[in-house]
């Protein structure tokens, strides 16, 4: 098996940072990479808080964090993940960006290293075709925070080999994760495939006036003992891209179970609700 020291992560948002993060706390070295320098700075600088506030509560003495820290570089420079042993993906969720990137990426990797997307929407299979060496393209999903959250879905693409999804696994495993195989690529892998109609059906009940957002995500909370609501979860995770990961599940399978709620799309159309105006279900300080 290849021996993993050093992983590229492409993309700084809250995902990518987060992966990078994780993989440095877990002794590996990082080239963590984006065109825009600004995501960068703000990555590094949520994860000094974070260590601040771990070193502040005895999680972590001051030498750990500034080793982990030394085991992470940010650049802007793509050419930068020639260094990787494995390359984890986690660009904006759209198809022709990541093809493009994997394209890129074909390029530059030594032949032998796996490249992982982090998508949890579009197909391994159609990221792998940008390649020439879709049998070593494969999902690695982390779910947000991927620091705090214990889950990674391995997911094989149609060409992906048994080696890459042994390789993933056992990297997921040396950061502290637990891991699923994802068999088949089917949108949504397993825990989408179970959320999103979650959101939906959260939706549907306030555009029917059963309940109140505050009272579905009181009653999903207390009876079902979830951390948060549909519709905390909803903010925590962007309402945009819930409304595009429900689109693309869509269009994929044309089952009404991932039918996106008209409200849904009307209130982000309307900008009450979304990135642009930087507003969740929820008002936030
Ligand atoms: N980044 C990194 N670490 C974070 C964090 C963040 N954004 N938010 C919280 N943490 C850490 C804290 O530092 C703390 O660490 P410690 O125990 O070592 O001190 C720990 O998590 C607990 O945090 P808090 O005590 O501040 O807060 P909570 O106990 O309320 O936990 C939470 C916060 C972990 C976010 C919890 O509310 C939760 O589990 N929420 C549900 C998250 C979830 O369902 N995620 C999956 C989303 S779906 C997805 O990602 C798939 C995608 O494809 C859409």
């Amino acid at each position: 098996m290849t021996q993993i020291r050093t992983i590229a992560v492409v993309g700084a948002g809250s995902m990518g940072g987060g992966i990078a993060h994780l993989a440095a706390q877990s002794g590996f070295s990082v080239v963590l990479t984006d065109t825009l320098e600004p995501a960068l700075e703000r990555s590094l600088e949520r994860i000094r808080q974070l260590q601040e506030k771990a070193v502040g509560k005895g999680k972590l003495t001051p030498a750990e964090a500034e080793e982990t820290l030394a085991r992470l570089t940010v650049t802007p420079r793509l050419e930068d993940v020639r260094s990787a042993d494995f390359v984890i993906e986690a660009i904006i969720e759209d198809e022709g960006a990541k093809q493009a990137l994997f394209r890129q990426l074909d390029g530059l990797c030594r032949p032998e290293v796996v490249l992982a997307t982090n998508t949890s929407s579009i197909p391994i299979t159609s990221i792998a075709a940008a390649t020439t060496r879709a049998k070593q393209v494969v999902g690695m999903h982390f779910f947000n925070p991927p620091q705090v959250m214990r889950l990674v879905e391995v997911v094989r693409g149609y060409e992906t080999d048994d080696a890459t999804v042994a390789l993933t696994t056992d990297l997921a495993k040396r950061m502290g994760k637990t891991t699923v195989e994802v068999k088949r690529d089917t949108p949504g892998f397993i825990v989408n495939r179970i959320l999103v109609p979650q959101f939906i059906e959260a939706i549907r009940l306030v555009e029917e006036g059963v309940a109140s957002k505050e009272d579905v995500d009181t009653a999903v909370k207390l009876g079902l003992n979830y951390p948060m609501g549909p519709f905390e979860l909803q903010d925590f995770a962007g309402v945009d891209i819930g409304l595009h990961v429900m689109d693309v599940f869509f269009q994929e399978t044309k089952d009404p179970r991932y039918a996106a709620p008209q409200s849904l799309r009307a209130l982000i159309r309307a900008g009450r609700l979304g990135k642009k105006v930087n507003k969740g279900w929820y008002d936030y300080e």
